[in-house]
C-alpha cells in the first residue's frame, strides 16, 4: 500500500502506526500500535445546521480508548473527545452552547465573521452548568473553520484533553464548482493533532518550561480523534479539509510519492483558481482544502515534515532532544489513504472553476500600519531566575506587553484595511487574529508562499510577514477580539492582544 521505499528514502525514519518518531531502544515514549490491523478513519458525526441555523453543542467528559489496552479521560462537545462537524451556511445563526463540566469554558468560532459579542473569546465564558446562546448572522463565503475553548490561562489544556471541533460553511454550489462534496467519502475532513500518551493510554500533558517554551508537541498523530487509522478514498479526486488542531506543531505536509497536492481553498475560503503544491505548510489554527487525485488507484500517505521549532531548527532544540528523545527533523506519517474500489467515484477531474476573489494589496485603500512583535522575553533573564516558571512566564508578550484581559491593545475603526507587520526573532509563530480576513502581502521581504495566497486568518510568521487586514465586524471594550500567537502554550503565557472594532 504505502511504498515503504519513497517514505524511507533520504534516510528518514518513517514509523507506522500513529508515532510519530522512531526513538532509540527502549525510549518509545507512547504505546505501540498493531501496524497491520489498522482501522479505518472514523469521520466526525456531521451536525447539518444549513436548514435551521440551529445546533447544540454540549462540553462534557469522558473516556477515550486511543490504544487497546488503555483508556484516557477526555473532553469533547457533545462527545468524549472533540466535537462534531457542524455545517453551517449564510444567514441566521443560533448555537446553544452548554458547559457540562466544572469549569468554565467558551466556544470561540475560530475563522468566522462575526462581531466580538459572538465570538466566544476569553471575555464570554460559558460558567459549570450554563447555557451561551449567540444570535448570529453569517456573511461569509464557504469555508472551513475551526471551533473551540479560549478560556485565558486554560486553553492549551482544555484543547490538548479534547475541546475542539470543526465547521463547514457551506453554500449549494460545490457541484457547479465541480468539487467532490460527499461528505465522509470523497470529502474527508482530517482534524490533525499529535499528542503524548503514557504506557497505559492516558493522555500526558507535560507543560514543562521546555513545553511552554517551544510549545507542546506530542510524539504520536491523532487525526479525529483516531491513532493510526487509515483513511479510505473512493478512485477519484478526493477533497481534504485539513485542520490543524494541535496545541503547537506546524506541518509541512506532502504526498509520500510526491503527487501534487491542488490547494483549492485556504482559511478564508475558496482560491480564484487551484495551485499545485508538492509542500503545504500548516500551523495550528491554521487550515487548508486540498484536492489529491486517487483516479489511478494507487494509495500514498499523507506526510509531514518536522516541526521547525523543535529539534535543530528550534531555540534550544538540541538540549530537547537529549531531554525526551525528540528530535525534529524527521518525517513521518500524519495518515495513509488507502483506495478503495467500493466506494463511489464522482469526480475524475481537478476543477478549476473555484470563483474565488482576493483583491490584492493595490486595490484596497490602506488607513494605516501597526506592527507586532511577538515577544518571548529572552532578553528579561528567563534563564537566570532561578527556574521554571516566573520569569519565563513573563516574558511571553506581544509589543513587550503580556497579555491582560482588563486592557484593550489597540483600537480599529470598523471598515478600515490596514497593514499589520508582524515580527519574530525566535521560533515561528502562527499568528492569529479574530473577526477577520486578511491577506499576506509579503513575506521575510518576498512574495509570499503560495498557501498563503488565499485569504487567511492565521500565518506562520517566521520572521517578518506583512498582512493587509480587513476590518468589517465590530468588536466593543467588553468583548473585544484577540490576535495572539496560536501556539497555545504561548497564548496562555501571555502572547496575545486585544483590540476593538468600532
Ligand atoms: Cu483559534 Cu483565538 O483562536
Ligand atoms: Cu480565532
Ligand atoms: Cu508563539
Amino acid at each position: 500500500m504505502i511504498t515503504r521505499r519513497s517514505v524511507l528514502a533520504g534516510g528518514a525514519v518513517l514509523l507506522t502506526g500513529g508515532a510519530i518518531y522512531a526513538s532509540a531502544a527502549g525510549q518509545a515514549a507512547g504505546p505501540m500500535v498493531d501496524t497491520e490491523n489498522r482501522s479505518t478513519l472514523r469521520t466526525p458525526p456531521l451536525i447539518d445546521a444549513t436548514e435551521t441555523g440551529e445546533f447544540r453543542i454540549t462540553a462534557q467528559s469522558g473516556t477515550t480508548r486511543f490504544f487497546q489496552g488503555g483508556t484516557a479521560e477526555t473532553i469533547g462537545f457533545n462527545q468524549a473527545y472533540l466535537g462534531p462537524v457542524v455545517r453551517i451556511r449564510k444567514g441566521q445563526l443560533r448555537p446553544i452552547v452548554e458547559n457540562g463540566l466544572t469549569w468554565p469554558v467558551s466556544a470561540h468560532w475560530h475563522g468566522l465573521l462575526v462581531p466580538g459579542e459572538h465570538d466566544g473569546g476569553p471575555q464570554l465564558p460559558v460558567r459549570p452548568g450554563e447555557v451561551w446562546a449567540p444570535d448570529m448572522e453569517i456573511v461569509q463565503e464557504p469555508c472551513t473553520a475551526f471551533f473551540h475553548t479560549h478560556i485565558h490561562g486554560r486553553t492549551a489544556r482544555d484543547v490538548y484533553s479534547g475541546l475542539a471541533g470543526v465547521l463547514h460553511v457551506a453554500d449549494d454550489r460545490d457541484r457547479d464548482r465541480e468539487l467532490p462534496e460527499t461528505y465522509g467519502v470523497d470529502d474527508l475532513t482530517l482534524l490533525l493533532q499529535d499528542r503524548r500518551f503514557s504506557q497505559d493510554g492516558q493522555l500526558l500533558y507535560a507543560n514543562s518550561m521546555m513545553d511552554i517554551m517551544h510549545g507542546m508537541t506530542g510524539d504520536t498523530m491523532v487525526v479525529n480523534g483516531q491513532v493510526g487509522a487509515v483513511a479510505a478514498v473512493p478512485k477519484a479526486v478526493v477533497r481534504l479539509r485539513l485542520i490543524n488542531g494541535s496545541n503547537a506543531r506546524i506541518f509541512s505536509l506532502f504526498a509520500s510519492d510526491d503527487r501534487p497536492m491542488h490547494l483549492i481553498a485556504t482559511d478564508g475560503g475558496y482560491l480564484a483558481k487551484p495551485v499545485a503544491l508538492e509542500k503545504l505548510r500548516l500551523g495550528p489554527g491554521e487550515r487548508a482544502e486540498i484536492l489529491i487525485d486517487f483516479s489511478d488507484g494507487r494509495s500514498m500517505s499523507l506526510m509531514s515534515d518536522g516541526d521547525p521549532n523543535q529539534g535543530m531548527g528550534g531555540m534550544m532544540g538540541r538540549a530537547r532532544g537529549l531531554l525526551d528523545g525528540i528530535t525534529g527533523g524527521r518525517r513521518f506519517e500524519v495518515l495513509p489513504l488507502r483506495v478503495d474500489d467500493r466506494l463511489a467515484a464522482k469526480v475524475t477531474r481537478i476543477s478549476d472553476a473555484l470563483g474565488g476573489q482576493q483583491p490584492g494589496p493595490a486595490n484596497v485603500a490602506i488607513s494605516g500600519m501597526r506592527r507586532f512583535s511577538l515577544d518571548m522575553g529572552m532578553g528579561g533573564g528567563m534563564m537566570g531566575r532561578g527556574g521554571m516558571g516566573g520569569g519565563m512566564m513573563g516574558g511571553m508578550a506581544i509589543n513587550e506587553q503580556p497579555f491582560d484581559i482588563n486592557t484593550i491593545n489597540e483600537r480599529v475603526r470598523l471598515g478600515d484595511a490596514e497593514k499589520w507587520v508582524i515580527n519574530t526573532s525566535m521560533l515561528a509563530h502562527p499568528f492569529h487574529v479574530h473577526g477577520v480576513s486578511f491577506q499576506v502581502i509579503r513575506e521575510n521581504g518576498k512574495d509570499p508562499r503560495p498557501e498563503n495566497l488565499g485569504w487567511k486568518d492565521t500565518v506562520v510568521v517566521d520572521s517578518e510577514t506583512e498582512l493587509l487586514v480587513q476590518f468589517t465586524q465590530p468588536a466593543s471594550e467588553e468583548a473585544p477580539f484577540m490576535y495572539h500567537c496560536h501556539i497555545l502554550e504561548h497564548e496562555d503565557a501571555g502572547m496575545m492582544g486585544q483590540f476593538t472594532v468600532s
